[in-house]
């Protein structure tokens, strides 16, 4: 049985003259459905059949090109959906993973054997951080954590069995804007790739385009933006694809991390509305970001000149998207944190929850949340505050009556 796909009209990097738009890269695909339909149809079968026993072999063998053997390895609605974010990053292809989590071990464990070793930004999601530093010691690979702006340090961290180069975009919850370019000049004529976390960022940075050899993602985040599924994704050469998926040896195929197609055709209708959904964000997080600025509370968001990475972030962006939908206010401590999130979940801001990217605002403390896999001596050491309140703003209309509801928490808890 062969099925055929329309093949994504994007280019690699390297091909690219005109400025990337994964918004128009998106649209331009076109999948149909079974019977003509606008989306394409679900294919929720776990195996595929075959005519004849030569094609089973043979695609076993990778030599069937357009077949599909098991859903482990490939199925048509998570291709769909491959394609589509192959497309928006200007990578040659993508494969979809159950979670976030899985799309960065996926990747970590295919670029690295035992006994490698990997260079990484400190300031990572917390998950990310604790697989770094608490589980890769079972496979005897080591790993560096430095400042991602410390170029020096990075350079003085390569040894000879280094694998990989690790970052987000914007990091998690400092809100530091990565060097890319830089990044990509330091590791030049290694073998070392640049593995980067683009959750915060998708559309605002296009890693790929900027010289990262992969790029991962949470889809639980801003890419689905419903906060129903956890679902991430791999963006990488072919070749890399190939390679995750390989029947003998790709750590996709063999540790069977693969995303549920259901959840794939969810995905791709909300990629659709990916780009508008930025702009919104971003929108409400500079509105927000200029009113605490405004009230002289200390924040940070990196789409203002206060951000130590303004600059930089100007001429890595792209400005059809704003500056993104994550702000961070720093209250101090733990104590002055709680009731200013309890209250405002009272009062109808949004969610204290973790996460991000959801189309209401969700806010936590990251030191005691998503980053309290990170032993307290080392959120010191970076920078992270007790009292860090990091907002994922959401598209609320109205976001004049949000920052009135935030500064009457604030002012009720004295804080203003
Ligand atoms: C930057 C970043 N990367 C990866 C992850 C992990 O994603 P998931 O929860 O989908 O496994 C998160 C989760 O919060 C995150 O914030």
């Amino acid at each position: 049985m062969l099925l055929i796909f329309v093949t994504p009209n994007h280019k690699n990097s390297k091909q690219m003259s005109k400025k990337h738009d994964p918004a128009s890269a998106i649209q331009s695909l076109k999948h149909f459905g079974e019977f003509g339909g606008v989306n394409p149809s679900i294919t929720d079968s776990a195996t595929f059949t075959f005519m004849t026993e030569d094609e089973m072999i043979n695609a076993f063998h990778g030599e069937a090109p357009g077949c599909f053997l098991y859903s482990r390895h490939w199925n048509p609605t998570n291709r769909y959906l491959s394609e589509s974010l192959a497309a928006m990053e200007g990578t040659e292809l993508a494969w979809v993973t159950g979670s976030g989590m899985a799309a960065i071990t996926t990747t970590l464990l295919q670029l690295c054997n035992s006994g490698d070793h990997i260079i990484t930004s400190v300031t990572t999601y917390g998950g990310t951080f604790a697989f770094l530093n608490n589980y890769l010691k079972k496979f005897n690979i080591d790993v560096t954590f430095v400042n991602i702006e410390n170029h020096d340090s990075i350079r003085k961290a390569i040894r000879p069995n280094t694998k990989v180069l690790y970052t987000e975009s914007m990091t998690n919850p400092m809100l530091q804007i990565s060097d890319i370019p830089a990044l990509t000049e330091i590791i030049k004529g290694t073998d070392i790739k640049l593995v980067v976390d683009n959750t915060f960022t998708p559309m605002i940075i296009a890693p790929a385009q900027l010289g990262a050899d992969i790029v991962v993602y949470s889809m639980t985040k801003f890419i689905n933006g419903k906060n129903d599924m956890v679902a991430g994704a791999i963006c990488a050469s072919e070749q890399f694809i190939n390679d995750i998926s390989d029947v003998n040896t790709g750590t996709a195929m063999l540790l069977g991390p693969v995303l549920d197609p259901l959840r794939s055709s969810m995905i791709l209708k909300n990629l659709g509305t990916l780009h508008i959904r930025m702009q919104k964000h971003s929108e409400n997080a500079m509105y927000l970001a200029l009113k605490f600025k405004e009230a002289g509370i200390n924040f940070k968001y990196p789409g203002l000149p206060e951000h130590k990475n303004f600059e930089l972030f100007e001429k890595l962006r792209n400005k059809d998207f704003g500056y993104g939908g994550m702000i961070a206010i720093d209250l101090e401590t733990a104590e002055r944190a709680a009731p200013f999130m309890e209250l405002m979940q009272e009062r109808g801001v949004g969610y204290h929850a973790v996460s991000l990217g959801y189309f209401k605002t969700l806010f936590s403390n990251s030191g005691k949340s998503t980053s309290s896999e990170v032993p307290e001596h080392i959120q010191e050491e970076m920078g992270l505050s007790q009292g860090l309140v990091r907002f994922s703003v959401g598209l609320d209309h109205d976001i004049e009556r949000t920052w009135l509801l935030i500064k009457s928490c604030l002012v009720d808890l004295n804080y203003l």
